[in-house]
């Protein structure tokens, strides 16, 4: 567990940054000198005995699962593929998207079970297998880091499994999806230890958010 006087909540970098901030801004949970501009890896605000770490995304529920950090926000769909022992406590609503399996357009089978056995091109390898092995589906599975999307374009894969905002990247790279694996947001995650020690705080805070989402 971090200090304990102090909660220390760890943000990604990317996409739920800016939303995660503006969320904790409401109920008082800030720091100066925390945007998206900062590169500061740790904000503190001593004060208010809070502090922020900056990750990188899929490093969000390790920090938190070791209890470097107390408190984590972080999307569904890295929670599920991390596999960490740690406690999820809130929907916070925003970064609303979906995990989804899809080809390039020209290239679409008629059934889902005929892309068995072929190779799927995905940064959630754990989550995709457990999704297919649960319809009896065997794949083979490349991991990829980012530009997911690029997998099929070049033959690398048949497939993709990747996350979906807007559907923009989808069509301006000629891929159709072909079925909705999960929905997904953002959540509130703990360190289980943490979650004991800290309760009081943690839960004034959780109540706090729960009156703006
Ligand atoms: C994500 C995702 C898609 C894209 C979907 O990538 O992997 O590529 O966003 O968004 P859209 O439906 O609004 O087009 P991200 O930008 O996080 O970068 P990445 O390719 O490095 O994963």
């Amino acid at each position: 567990m971090s200090n304990e006087n102090f909660l220390t909540i760890a943000l990604p970098k990317g996409k739920l940054f800016g939303l995660s901030t503006e969320l904790l801004k409401k109920i008082g949970v800030t720091a100066e000198g925390l945007h998206e501009k900062s590169r500061k890896l740790i904000i503190t605000n001593e004060e208010e005995r809070l502090k922020f770490i900056i990750t990188k995304t899929a490093d969000v529920p390790t920090y938190v699962e070791y209890g470097a950090a107390d408190l984590g926000i972080i999307g569904k769909d890295v929670i599920a593929e991390s596999e960490k022992d740690i406690y999820e406590l809130l929907d916070l609503g925003f970064g609303k998207c979906r995990l989804m399996m899809a080809v390039p357009t020209e290239k679409k089978r008629a059934r889902l079970e005929d892309y068995s056995h072929t190779r799927v091109a995905t940064k959630f390898p754990k989550t995709a297998e457990k999704f297919f092995a649960g319809r009896g589906m065997q794949m083979e599975y490349i991991k990829l880091n980012g530009s997911i999307e690029l997998g099929p374009i070049v033959g690398l894969s048949e497939s993709i499994v990747d996350i979906v905002e807007t559907g923009t990247t989808l069509r301006e790279n000629n891929l159709e999806e072909i079925v909705t694996i999960t929905d997904l947001t953002a959540r509130l995650i703990a360190n289980r230890v943490s979650y004991k020690l800290k309760f009081d705080r943690i839960n004034s805070m959780v109540n706090d958010l729960k009156k703006f989402l």
